[in-house]
């Protein structure tokens, strides 16, 4: 995966109806550890890294590059949302834009997620128009599925690499109503 590229970055933070999406920022370490440390999280993603290790390498500010957003809640991390570049990927989404999002189990089931990629999806129409967006996961991640399904995306194919079923799944590009 490589990011974005050249798009202008930061953007200026993207406000939705309770949130912001934002760059990361030096206050934001101890949520990046968290949300790499939880199994939870990671249940669907290759298992959690230890915590021991995160806290030696995450960097000062981590996710710092192009297509990194945080999602901050009244002031608050509770999430990441990852816009890169696809290198190495299934034929169809080589090239293509891939969209990822990691929230805190304790940010579950409230909406954020949807909120959040919606808003970072209408902001990268308006950067990158007319490019679709590509986007992974588990068929068994019950709630990666449904947001995608939410969000726009159809599929594509199915299938099987990392011991477990995949999705690829295809937003076609919508004109921006920003
Ligand atoms: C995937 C994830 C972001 C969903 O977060 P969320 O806060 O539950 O999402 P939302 O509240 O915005 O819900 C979006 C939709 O998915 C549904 N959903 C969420 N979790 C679900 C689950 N476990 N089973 C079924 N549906 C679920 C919601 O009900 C909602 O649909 P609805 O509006 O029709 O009710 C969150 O579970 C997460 O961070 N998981 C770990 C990381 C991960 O697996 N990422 C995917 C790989 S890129």
């Amino acid at each position: 995966m490589a990011d974005l590229g050249p798009v202008a970055w930061p953007p200026a933070p993207i406000e939705t109806e309770r949130l912001v999406l934002r760059e990361p920022e030096a206050r934001d370490r101890a949520a990046f550890i968290e949300l790499h440390a939880s199994p939870e999280v990671h249940t669907y993603l290759g298992g959690p890294r230890p915590r021991d290790e995160l806290e030696r390498e995450m960097p000062e500010v981590p996710g710092q590059w192009p297509g990194s957003f945080v999602v901050d809640l009244d002031g608050a991390m509770i999430g990441q949302i990852l816009l890169r570049r696809a290198t190495e990927h299934r034929p169809a989404a080589v090239g293509k834009v891939d969209l990822g999002y990691l929230f805190l189990p304790r940010a579950w089931g409230f909406g954020y997620a949807a909120e959040a990629c919606a808003a970072a999806l209408r902001w990268f129409g308006g950067v990158l128009p007319g490019e679709p967006v590509v986007l992974a996961t588990q068929t068994a991640n019950a709630g990666s599925m449904r947001l995608a399904a939410k969000l726009g995306f159809t599929e594509v194919e199915r299938f099987h690499a990392w011991d477990a079923e995949q999705w690829l799944g295809l937003r076609p590009p919508v004109a921006s109503s920003a």
